[in-house]
């Protein structure tokens, strides 16, 4: 079988990626800087369910490390590269933005020069719905200008998804960026509001609800993210001249084999109903203490999922209440029912 090389392996969406691509019977070369940003704890505790598995090497070190990444890459040879480390947290962008420049600029930009010494048949990137910044035509569409980020975090994204565009055109690397929408389930990550509400219910503390609970999020359950990423990885886009029958509202690059993907659940609800959610599965009511607006923060995200269903015939559709069970379950498994799971 062939070798797939993830980034950000022992993130939340690389965990449960390599263990799907493990299960199907690839090969996974991981890598991951394991950054102090969450829990390193929970990061180790993932790499080791995939680490069981004799398929499964990772690299530890940064995507700064363009040397380090070059080898990596290099030595493992892969026929895919998906690129999901990235330092990731709106909030937090506020805070240290050099960070994000650092790690999703100069980062990704190591990472598309060492793809390109290895040319895979397909490199596969992740972007994300803060791309669509202030834009308020809803549902959001790939093909609709994304030109006015709130956030550093986002604009760097949105740099990537950029950059990548002249790599794939340079150098002809087929590429597919994917922006996720608010995701959510097992083995999650401690700095986003999911697991923030679990902490605080099982603590007995009152959770902040931003905006007033006035925010929509469309809530993508990991394994439909997964299931999206693995059907996409399939396709990549065809160069210029060998192109099929246009798809309604592909982003297909006129210039290069490049395309931009949204992966969302496509059914966006209130903060509020969420909350509802979590408490039905926990069987205890949360305290909510509404506070103003964010700075940066969106009031809503909403996935047209017509492009993504277009290239594979699959739709995210976990339903909000099956998709909060299985995360509440696995929290409560993982450090059972004492107020932890942040740092
Ligand atoms: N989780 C979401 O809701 C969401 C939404 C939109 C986009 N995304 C994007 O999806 C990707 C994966 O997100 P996630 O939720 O799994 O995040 P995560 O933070 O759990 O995983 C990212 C991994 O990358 C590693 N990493 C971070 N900076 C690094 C660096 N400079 N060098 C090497 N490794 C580094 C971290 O150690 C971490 O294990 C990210 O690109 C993120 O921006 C996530």
């Amino acid at each position: 079988m062939a070798t797939v090389f993830v980034t950000g392996s022992a993130g939340f969406i690389g965990f449960h990626l390599c263990r799907a691509l493990l299960a199907e019977g690839f090969r996974v070369a991981g890598y991951d800087g394991m950054t102090p940003y969450y829990d390193v704890g929970l990061k180790r505790a993932r790499c080791a369910i995939l680490s069981a598995n004799p398929a499964f090497t990772q690299t530890e070190a940064m995507l700064e490390d363009a040397a380090a990444l070059g080898a990596a890459v290099r030595a493992a040879a892969p026929r895919v590269i998906v690129h999901l480390a990235a330092q990731a947290g709106v909030r937090h962008s506020l805070e240290a933005p050099r960070a994000f420049v650092e790690a999703n600029v100069t980062g990704s930009f190591n990472l598309l020069e060492a793809a390109r010494t290895v040319a895979p048949a397909h490199l596969l990137i992740a972007s994300t719905s803060s791309a669509y910044g202030a834009s308020d035509r809803m549902p959001f569409r790939e093909i609709d200008p994304a030109e006015h980020p709130l956030t550093v975090y986002a604009a760097t994204k949105r740099a990537v998804e950029l950059l990548s565009h002249a790599w794939a055109h340079l150098h002809g690397l087929p590429t597919t960026l994917f922006r996720f929408f608010t995701v959510y389930g097992s083995w999650g990550r401690p700095d986003m509001a999911p697991m923030k509400f679990l902490r605080a219910a099982l603590a007995g503390e009152p959770i902040s609800v931003h905006n007033h609970g006035r925010m929509r999020r469309d809530f993508t359950h990991v394994s439909d993210i997964v299931s999206a990423i693995r059907l996409l990885i399939d396709r990549p886009p065809p160069p210029p001249g060998h192109r099929p029958a246009p798809v309604p509202g592909d982003t297909l690059s006129p210039v290069a084999p490049w395309r931009l993907v949204n992966i969302g659940n496509g059914s966006p609800v209130e903060l509020g109903a969420f909350i509802d959610q979590l408490e039905a599965a926990l069987g205890r009511p949360i305290a909510r203490r509404m506070v103003a607006m964010q700075p940066g923060e969106m009031t809503a995200t909403w996935a047209d999922t017509g492009l993504l269903r277009a290239l594979t015939g699959f739709t995210p559709a976990t339903p909000l209440a099956e998709g909060v069970a299985e995360l509440v379950a696995w929290y409560r498994d993982h450090y059972g029912d004492a107020p932890r799971g942040s740092s």
